[in-house]
């Protein structure tokens, strides 16, 4: 008899939740973390660190651009760098002895080390040897640095070095205008920082609609962050005093170098799965370093499965808490499932950035005959009411039978007004559909709607 159904192996979002889920469904579980704290990458230095930081910062700009206006006159508050770090270490603290309380709660066993795995149906953690009839592979990932940029996580640093800087650094470059390079990028700009991203594609946020990441770019740029496209980096090195970042124009192959007291490297993340064993074991891999799994999370190796950053797909939380979900329930004898057409993705800079489904490019791609409705906050008098009027909603709908394909938002919390366009997606929803849905007035959403209006016959405030 096995000690236990289920190991699972990393307490992130994908390995937390497929643990509480298994344990819910009566499977005797364990996850095995070494990091001192549960909640992985996303809990202690990604997503929820970096929205404690956005939070401050964005409240600082509002007092600096907005109050004012409203008649809040003499605000002038100073940062305290060391007293704002240690907020953000609050919320990651209140976070993770959540996910401990929950693991009690639901009597899933912390085994508390970084695992390994000598053998089908077994996991080292330590020195012992636990067995498990179903193992679950959930290590994550890590940010993938770029040749010839060696991180120091003090003067080159990754998000990781980034939400924990020494001072506020008086210049920046980041380098790859992603996720995380605008995010952070955002964070030092409203403290004062003089932020320039280097890319090297022509356009921010490879995969966003290009509509959406045109507007993003020209009002990040009204921000202050400035931007080199189209630019290779080659490498970075850190001297006394700052660091320099060499890199080339592709248009003409041009060499420059800039200059800054930090520089994040943000170019991506890679499968976190050295250590665990895989070779060994036999465990096929895929030839951008993912784990290789079929339709239901499965390995090669029977009962072993693997989900999250470690496998194939968007590297987000959300995606990774629901493939801990669909295999906990495919584990337990029922049938999990993903949806990997209605996946969101949100940008958490101001205005915020988010999209489900297809963008239109995809759309053209695949010849598929669309429709565009579109809305923009200028027309939305609660967004007008707190500055926000700034950025639209567009949504895509099948031309002939009205479904919607894709929505594009960049607004004020664009991040929850997308999901009820997910939902709509999930039903198989017509634009006509959002449209006829009565929707409040004064609220952000009444800019879904008139979108979806925009798809038929028109909207009303446009
Ligand atoms: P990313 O893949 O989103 O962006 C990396 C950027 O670096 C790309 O635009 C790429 O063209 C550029 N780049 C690569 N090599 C370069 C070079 N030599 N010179 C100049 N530019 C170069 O990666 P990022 O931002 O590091 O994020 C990693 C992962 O974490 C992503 O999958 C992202 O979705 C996820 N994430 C999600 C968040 C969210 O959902 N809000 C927040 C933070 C991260």
């Amino acid at each position: 008899m096995a000690e236990f159904d289920v190991i699972i192996i990393g307490a992130g979002p994908g390995g937390y939740v497929c643990a509480i889920r298994a344990a819910q469904l009566g499977l005797k579980v364990a996850c095995v973390e070494g990091r001192g704290t549960l909640g992985g990458t996303c809990l202690n230095v990604g997503c929820i660190p970096s929205k404690a930081l956005l939070n401050a910062t964005h409240q600082l700009h509002e007092v600096h651009e907005n109050f004012e206006k409203m008649g809040l006159m003499g605000a002038n508050p100073t940062v305290d760098w060391a007293k704002m770090l240690a907020y953000k270490d609050d919320v990651i603290n209140g976070n993770t002895k959540g996910i401990e309380f929950l693991f009690k709660k639901n009597k899933v066993t912390w085994l508390k080390g970084w695992a390994t795995i000598p053998a089908a149906g077994q996991v080292k953690v330590g020195e012992d040897v636990h067995t498990a009839k179903n193992i679950v592979i959930a290590t994550g990932s890590e940010p993938s640095t770029l040749p010839g940029v060696t991180v120091d996580e003090q003067t080159i640093v990754t998000s990781t070095g980034a939400l924990a800087l020494s001072a506020v650094p008086k210049s920046m470059v980041v380098i790859g205008a992603g996720v995380i390079g605008l995010e952070m990028g955002s964070v030092y700009a409203r403290l004062g920082t003089q932020v320039t991203v280097v890319e090297y594609l022509d356009a921010i946020t490879p995969g966003m609609d290009a509509e959406v990441a045109k507007a993003f770019q020209k009002i990040l740029t009204k921000q202050g962050i400035k931007f080199v496209l189209g630019a290779a980096v080659q490498g970075a090195e850190a001297g006394k005093t700052g660091a320099k970042v060499s890199y080339k124009l592709r248009k003409d192959d041009s060499a420059h170098e800039i200059e800054a007291d930090v520089v994040l490297v943000a170019t991506g993340r890679k499968p976190y799965v050295n250590g665990l064993g895989l070779e060994a074991l036999g465990v096929e891999m895929l030839p951008r370093g993912q784990i290789k799994t079929d339709g239901h999370f499965s390995t090669n190796i029977k009962g072993l499965y693997a989900i999250g950053d470690a496998i194939t797909g968007p590297m987000l939380a959300h995606k990774a808490e629901d493939e801990g979900m669909a295999l906990a329930e495919i584990m337990a004898g029922k049938h999990g499932h993903v949806n990997y057409n209605v996946i969101p993705g949100v940008v958490y800079t101001t205005p915020e950035v988010a999209s489900v489904g297809a963008t239109e490019e995809q759309l053209k791609e695949q010849g598929h005959a669309y429709k565009v409705g579109k809305f923009s906050f200028m027309g939305n008098a609660r967004a007008k009411a707190v500055f926000q009027a700034e950025g639209f909603v567009k949504i895509l709908a099948d031309k002939d039978t009205d479904r919607i394909l894709g929505a594009h938002i960049i607004g004020p919390s664009a991040g929850d007004l997308i999901h009820e366009v997910c939902v709509a997606m999930e039903f198989g929803a017509s634009a006509q559909d959002l449209a006829l849905t009565c929707h409040a007035h004064p609220t952000y959403s009444e800019a879904v709607r008139e979108a979806a209006l925009a798809c038929g016959d028109g909207a009303i405030h446009a």
